[in-house]
């Protein structure tokens, strides 16, 4: 069978009607046409750890059909294409599904998905909510609309974009190779980032609580507030806004910032600075501790705002975070 990922094993063979998906996922329409289509749904009993097997079922026995739909609600599904659209206030829920594809689209419905494994997750609403509890795993794709807001817990993935309106966009822990995120008006509120992130507004602020990759954020009227735990590039730009840079005080960097005004706290020790001042703008390099490396950088440039670059300890992010 294509698309099966090495050392899944343990299978049920096609047994489930769409019904059972009720069970593994469901979705409600009370004002709503809801379309499904599942090319395959295979039902896998988990190999390891052997606690999630129902107590006197062995991993070879086919259960019988109650057995089976009291059973299946803690279960992993694999489904090799899903493809859900509602319309209307039709809203989805998806929990602890495993798939090739995993598609779905909605107008004004909320989209709930919980503990998702695919190659592609492709979500898209014209005004609904994504909610993400649990991992989203894979490559992900979603795209919000109106007001249309996102929220996840985690996603992890190669390749992950993003995009909003007028809608919040905000995620607790993002890993991936590379992550594009956008909104026009809405705010983006990132928690932990790992990997090369890129993010884009108009209107709406950006905060990162965390960022441990190389890190390019925009914006025309927002304002930029990063910590930047440990450093490879940081570029943040925005034309009407102020930005926030807070750092640890023993980070290797070179510094470029520039705006209105440039604020460096006191305990920030900065070396071989230069400093230019021209029609009402500062622009201000110099290396913190260090002296030659320029690979590693942080460069924030606001042409109406004000740059302020700040120490924070890891725990106070920490602290700052879970607070
Ligand atoms: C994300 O966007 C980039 C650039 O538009 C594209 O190459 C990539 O395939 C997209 N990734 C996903 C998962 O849709
Ligand atoms: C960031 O991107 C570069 C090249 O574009 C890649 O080599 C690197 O592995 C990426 N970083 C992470 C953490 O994936």
């Amino acid at each position: 069978m294509p698309g099966f990922p090495e050392g899944w094993g343990g299978w049920h063979t096609p047994v489930l009607p769409c019904l059972v998906l009720g069970c593994g996922a469901g979705w409600w329409s009370s004002k709503a046409h809801v379309f499904v289509l599942l090319s395959l749904i295979i039902y896998r009993w988990p190999q390891t750890p052997a606690n999630l097997l129902p107590q006197n079922q062995s991993v070879s026995e086919c259960p019988s059909k109650s057995d089976f739909f009291r059973s299946v609600a803690n279960k992993i599904l694999f489904i090799l294409d899903l493809d859900i659209k509602t319309s209307g206030t039709g809203c989805v829920k998806i929990q602890k599904i495993e798939c090739d594809n995993c598609k779905i689209e909605t107008e004004k419905g909320t989209s709930v998905l919980q503990s998702i494994k695919s190659h592609k997750i492709d979500i898209r609403t014209n005004g609904g909510k994504v909610i993400g509890l649990g991992t989203l795993y894979g490559n992900t794709d979603i795209c919000a609309t109106e007001k249309g807001s996102v929220n996840i817990e985690k996603l992890q993935g190669t390749t992950i974009n993003i995009s909003t309106e007028d809608g919040l966009l905000k995620t607790k822990y993002l890993y991936a190779e590379s992550a594009s995120l956008s909104s026009e008006s809405g705010d983006i509120m990132l928690g932990s980032v790992h990997g090369n992130t890129s993010l884009q507004t108009k209107g709406g602020s950006i905060t990162v609580d965390s960022s441990d990759g190389s890190l390019k954020a925009s914006t025309y009227h927002g304002t930029i507030d990063v910590y930047v735990s440990q450093l490879r590039k940081v570029d943040l730009k925005s034309q009407k806004g102020s930005i926030t840079v807070k750092v640890p005080e023993s980070l290797k960097a070179y510094l470029e910032l520039s705006g209105r005004k440039v604020d460096v706290s006191s305990e920030i020790q900065l070396k071989e600075t230069q400093s230019v001042s021209k029609d009402d703008h500062v622009a201000l390099s110099g290396h913190m501790n260090q002296r030659d490396e320029k690979d590693k950088w942080i460069k924030a440039d606001t042409q109406n705002g004000k740059v302020c670059l700040k120490s924070q300890s890891w725990i106070q992010s920490v602290k700052l975070r879970s607070s």
